[in-house]
């Protein structure tokens, strides 16, 4: 921490009171996988299932947040480490704020979804690991981005010239490649009752 002085203030509206008014608690599903195994269309498919049972919501996607709270940053591996670094303090402020978190960013690297787990607490994460052969992701290139990287016109790209390490222990592993969409929210929806985190 670089600033002195700074004292942290107190509030009174707490996140068990924000979880009791809503009715749920707050977690973050972090969603990892190459580029088009299909993160955001599942995390966002998620959403939409806890929103039409009136939990609150908020999707994280990383071409998104690269537009803004992040584009500053490329993709060298400090990049992505400060990228990841980022993201794991804004879910720190929802977690606070009551809201359940959808995080859908490739985090490649496993020292960087370890250090994201330090920072956000592993009970208030689950590690969703979309599994998805790179063959299918490329078939997919839904950007257009594989072709380019193969090309060499985009330097670093996960999965062809940048490494994307396997999760060794995810809460939850999916087949996005094969498994219908509908099963994979189901999946994640009996988790989250499971764990308690939403009650119907
Ligand atoms: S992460 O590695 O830092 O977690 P993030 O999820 O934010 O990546 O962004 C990935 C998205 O950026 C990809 O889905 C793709 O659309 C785009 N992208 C652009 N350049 C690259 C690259 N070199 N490697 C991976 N994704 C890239």
């Amino acid at each position: 921490m670089k600033s002195s002085n700074v004292i942290r203030q107190r509030a009174a509206v707490s996140r068990p009171r924000r979880e009791t008014l809503n009715g749920h608690m707050s977690i973050n599903l972090w969603f990892t996988g190459l580029s088009g195994s299909g993160k955001s269309t599942l995390a966002h498919a998620v959403e939409e299932r806890l929103h039409l049972m009136g939990c609150r919501t908020y999707v994280f996607d990383g071409d998104n947040v690269r537009h803004g709270l992040c584009g500053d940053l490329g993709f060298s591996i400090d990049d992505r480490s400060e990228n990841m670094r980022r993201i794991a303090e804004m879910i720190n402020l929802f977690l606070d704020a009551g809201v359940i978190s959808l995080t859908a960013f490739i985090s490649p690297l496993k020292t960087d979804r370890e250090h994201v787990q330090e920072i956000i607490g592993a009970d208030n994460l689950i590690e969703v690991y979309c599994n998805c052969p790179l063959e299918i992701c490329e078939a997919r290139d839904v950007k257009g981005l594989y072709k380019k990287a193969r090309a060499g016109e985009i330097k670093n790209y996960t999965g062809i010239s940048s490494p994307y390490e396997i999760p060794e222990s995810p809460d939850i592993e999916l087949n996005t490649g094969t498994r219908p969409l509908r099963e994979c929210v189901n999946v994640i929806i009996d988790e989250l009752r499971e764990r308690g985190v939403i009650l119907r």
